[in-house]
Parts: C-alpha cells; sequence; structure tokens
C-alpha cells in the first residue's frame, strides 16, 4: 500500500508517503512555520491553522512528486486528530478526510504520540517488549510498549516536558526559537566547567524540569555567560532523563529502549544513550533525523499499522480533532 501522512499538529505543515510493501518512506516533506511565530515569542494556534491552509496543498504535491507518486496511486490516508493545537489539527484532518473522500479510500486518525513512539522502527520492523521515552516539546514519558496498543505509563514529567524546558531557557536567555537545537549547539562548543544546578525531585520514574527555569533565572541575575548557563542545562536536563530511564530499565528488566521526539536529535542525548548500551547491555532504537521532529512518515507508517491490525477498517469520516485524549487500547 501507498500511505500518504499528515501531521498539522503544531507549527509544522508535515506530509509524507510511506510505502508499506516496501517497508520505506518514499518522501517526507515538512515546512516549519517559525518565522510566522518568531515575533511573538511562541506558537499562536490560529495563525498556525491559517500558514497550514495557506501551505497544505502546495507541500501535498511536493510530497507526491519527490514521491513520484499520483494522487490515484494511494491507498491510505492517516492523519493526525490529537493531540495538539484545535485549530491547527483540523486543518490536516479535513484535508486527509477530503483526500480518502474524493479518491474513495479508507482513512485513519493517529494519536501523535504514538506515532513518535514508532518513529525509531519506521524503515524496520518494531521489536517487542521495548521501553519508550518519548521527549519533545509537548510530552515527555517512558512506557513499556508490549505490542501496538498495548502500553503502561511507568513515569512522565508532573509539569513542563523537557523540549518546552529548552525552548524556555533559550527564551529567558535571548537566543531565540525553538530553543533545543541552539542550546544543543552552545553544548558542543562549550569546553569550560559546568554550573551545577540543583536535581530536580520527582518520584520513581515520573520527572519535572520547572525548577530547572527558576535555576536558570537565578543564575542569569548572578551574572554567568550564556554559554555556560546553556550548556550547564542541558548537561543536567539530559543526566537526569537517562538516569530516569537506566531506573525504568532496572525495575521492568527489559533491555530494549526506544527514544523518539524532537529532543532526540540532542547529540548528547544521544552520547549518554550510548553509553547506556554499554553499561546496562541493551538496545537503544533511535530515529532517523528526519523522524525526530514532527513528520507526516510516522503518521503513515502508525495508521499503515492500526488499519493492519484493525481489520483492515478504517475510521468514519465524523472523526473529530481532540487537544488531548488518551491513546486508545492502553
Ligand atoms: O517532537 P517535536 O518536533 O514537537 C512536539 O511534538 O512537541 O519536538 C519539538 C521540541 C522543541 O521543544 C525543540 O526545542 C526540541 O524538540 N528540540 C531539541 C533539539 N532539536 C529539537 N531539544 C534539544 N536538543 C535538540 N537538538
Ligand atoms: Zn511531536
Amino acid at each position: 500500500m501507498k500511505v500518504l501522512g499528515i501531521d498539522t499538529s503544531c507549527d509544522d505543515t508535515a506530509v509524507a508517503i510511506y510505502d508499506s510493501d516496501e517497508g520505506k518512506v518514499l518522501s517526507n516533506v515538512v515546512s516549519s512555520q517559525y518565522e510566522a511565530h518568531r515575533v511573538y515569542g511562541g506558537v499562536v494556534p490560529e495563525i498556525a491553522a491559517r500558514e497550514h491552509l495557506k501551505n497544505i496543498d502546495v507541500i501535498f504535491r511536493e510530497a507526491l512528486e519527490k514521491a513520484n507518486v499520483d494522487v490515484s496511486d494511494i491507498d491510505l490516508v492517516a492523519v493526525t486528530y490529537t493531540p495538539g493545537l484545535l485549530p491547527a489539527l483540523l486543518v490536516g484532518l479535513t484535508f486527509g478526510k477530503g483526500v480518502a473522500f474524493a479518491r474513495y479510500i479508507p482513512f485513519k486518525g493517529v494519536h501523535h504520540i504514538e506515532a513518535h513512539m514508532f518513529s525509531p522502527f519506521i524503515e524496520r520492523e518494531p521489536e517487542f517488549p521495548f521501553i519508550s521515552l518519548v521527549v519533545s516539546g509537548g510530552h515527555t514519558m517512558i512506557s513499556v510498549v508490549r505490542s501496538l496498543g498495548n502500553y503502561k505509563l511507568l513515569g512522565k514529567t508532573l509539569d513542563d516536558a523537557i523540549g518546552e524546558a529548552f525552548d524556555k531557557v533559550a527564551k529567558m536567555l535571548g537566543l531565540g526559537y525553538p530553543g533545543g537545537p541552539v542550546i544543543d549547539k552552545i553544548f558542543r562548543n562549550y569546553r569550560e566547567g559546568y554550573l551545577v544546578l540543583p536535581k530536580p525531585q520527582a518520584r520513581g520514574v515520573n520527572m519535572s524540569f520547572s525548577g530547572l527555569k527558576t535555576a536558570v533565572r537565578r543564575l542569569i541575575e548572578d551574572g554567568y555567560s550564556k554559554e555556560m548557563i546553556a550548556a550547564s542545562f542541558q548537561k543536567t536536563a539530559i543526566d537526569y532523563v537517562v538516569g530516569k530511564l537506566r531506573k525504568a530499565v532496572r525495575e521492568t528488566g527489559i533491555r530494549r529502549i526506544s527514544v523518539s521526539g524532537g529532543v532526540s536529535a540532542n547529540s548528547y542525548l544521544r552520547e549518554r544513550l550510548h553509553e547506556l548500551e554499554n553499561t546496562e547491555r541493551v538496545k537503544v532504537f533511535l530515529p532517523e533525523m528526519e523522524f525526530t521532529s514532527d513528520n507526516g512518515a510516522m503518521v503513515a507508517y502508525v495508521g499503515y499499522l492500526r488499519f493492519e491490525k484493525e481489520e483492515r477498517i478504517g475510521d468514519p469520516f465524523t472523526l473529530n480533532a481532540y487537544p488531548s485524549l488518551p491513546i486508545t487500547g492502553v
């Protein structure tokens, strides 16, 4: 099957074509809206929706062209319907339904977090069970995945998501948006010592990041350099998450780990995960760089997996978009 995958949950208009026979992504096109939101210092939902509306047709055509696929070749449409910004989600969902309706093909609504969870396996078979760490701008959670739809939550952030913390710290330091890539770049070029930030307190495998923000504010007032603060923040936040992951491995005895979401692009996180493979004898599965941040390929892939698992029955066209919903089959 040729699967069309669409994600407009936040500020990226993302469309991809996935070929399930080949197990390959034929095209993956993402158009970012950073410029439209930059002046506001954050994502404005209504502006995101208007930008999606302006872009989606162009991005869709570009995805078809790059994949060398005609609209009549598409067999299934998969679209993110939750969680995300409601007006933004509605644009992709409505567009996807339109394509499915016009072509008389099935359509599947996909949960954005589930799509991230499986993004390391897009071009290879998932190996169950595995521990999943999702680290994005909106979510930070560790769960056990026994099969598609069988998830057990082990822990999550009790306040900010880790990507959100990167973005807020970068904003405080005047480094722009999104903050993750900028802070990571500073970290890679940084050669001095690290400041000690207070380790956040959260029980078990749960996490917390809002205290780090307060600590950073204090360090700025104390006059430390931007570079020193940014690098120390990255080291503390990543070491903290890796510590929680180690705890999850020891508690469950599961030795396969999937790490996904925008922050899984972080170079220091990847380095620490590599170390974890040696010290804990685990195998870590990471998405290709182009599948770390929001993309249509992960949506197409999970839409396809769900379609196969659910007796090849599509979702009704009455499926709505929701700002937040649990993943079905938990
Ligand atoms: O998964 P994603 O694209 O969107 C959500 O579903 O939230 O994640 C975006 C987040 C942003 O907070 C961004 O700052 C962060 O991922 N990010 C990074 C890096 N690249 C992107 N954080 C740390 N290091 C990076 N290299
Ligand atoms: Zn995401």
